[in-house]
């Protein structure tokens, strides 16, 4: 029985890989893809999210477009890091292929999908969370339904990627986080002290994509170059974090996750210096009013680069 999904991305480099992933592995049923501004405007993410739906089969997936704007009203957007369409700059080569989905608004199709959907479904969010939040805050009691939240985000007794602290979705909206935390709805996530153990380096690229000849592999070489190159000039390693990848394949295969806690989540929404940071507990107790959530502390690396490699760089033949 595959697991139905609904995916919430801020197309972004690795969540196109994830994208392609999550409608690769067998799995999975991607339901709908929902889009929200982050690393860079949803306008952006949206057309990119649509292209990468256009390399693969997409006939039986909704498309939503959701939030400019963080739940107060705010932007940050990292074309630093992901190019300024999201997709290192190279989605004109890939434009052809533009999947032709009407584009309805996410909200309202996420609501849609778990209230008829005939089993409870999962939303992997690998962007900032405001459209599950948005969601919560219409229909507490269809989101209840929802079987698991698992969210690429926060950091954890580590370093941020967002300021010396904060984790880059987390960053983006942390009242979101809060909203999303407090909903009553199981939430599992995927923090960056965790993604960063699985960084991908360039030559490892190059290899397989030259032996596996797929358009999907050519897509990912091509659009890994620019956040590749962003990692060479910051952390002079030569690759990039497969983050939000990450987050589905642990969706597709819990095995992959060896250990996760239960603990309170204390996240920053006021800090001038701090906001978006995630913490378990603080000097005035505050932790015995937090939500609890799962936070996933270790999982099987060498496993996952298999499901990595065999899905989006399949031998010929
Ligand atoms: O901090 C990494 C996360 O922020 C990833 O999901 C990346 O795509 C950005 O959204
Ligand atoms: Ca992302």
């Amino acid at each position: 029985m595959k697991r139905p999904v609904i995916l919430d991305v801020d197309t972004g480099v690795d969540d196109s890989i994830a994208l392609l992933l999550a409608m690769k592995l067998p799995q999975l049923n991607v339901k709908a893809v929902t889009t929200v501004s982050g690393n860079v405007h949803v306008d952006e993410v949206t057309e990119s999210t649509k292209t990468v739906l256009g390399l693969v089969d997409h006939t039986a997936v909704r498309v939503g477009k959701g939030s400019s704007v963080s739940l107060r009203h705010t932007r940050f957007h990292a074309p630093e890091v992901h190019g300024s369409d999201g997709l290192g700059n190279v989605r004109k080569k890939y434009e052809q292929f533009k999947a032709r989905i009407k584009t309805e608004r996410a909200v309202p199709l996420i609501l849609d999908v778990v209230r008829n959907n005939d089993t409870s479904v999962t939303i992997i969010a690998t962007g900032p969370l405001t459209n599950i939040a948005r969601a919560v805050q219409k229909d507490i009691r269809i989101m209840r339904r929802v079987k698991e939240i698992i969210s690429m985000g926060g950091s954890f007794e580590y370093r941020g990627n967002t300021g010396p602290l904060a984790e880059f979705n987390y960053y983006v909206d942390p009242d979101a986080v809060d909203v999303v935390a407090r909903a009553g709805i199981p939430l599992t996530i995927v923090p960056l002290n965790i993604t960063e153990t699985v960084p991908l380096h360039r030559e490892e690229i190059v290899g397989w994509s030259r032996l596996s000849r797929t358009h999907g592999a050519e897509f990912i070489k091509d659009v890994t170059k620019f956040y590749m190159d962003y990692h060479k000039k910051t952390e002079s390693f030569n690759g990039g974090y497969m983050h939000d990848p990450l987050a589905v394949a642990i969706a597709a295969v819990p095995g992959l996750v060896k250990r996760i806690k239960r603990l309170p989540l204390l996240i920053e929404t006021e800090g001038t210096f701090t906001s978006g940071t995630t913490l378990t507990r603080d000097a005035k107790g505050s932790e015995k009013r937090a939500p609890v959530v799962s936070v996933i502390t270790k999982i099987d690396r060498q496993r996952f680069w298999k499901i990595f490699r065999k899905t989006l760089f399949p031998l010929p033949d």
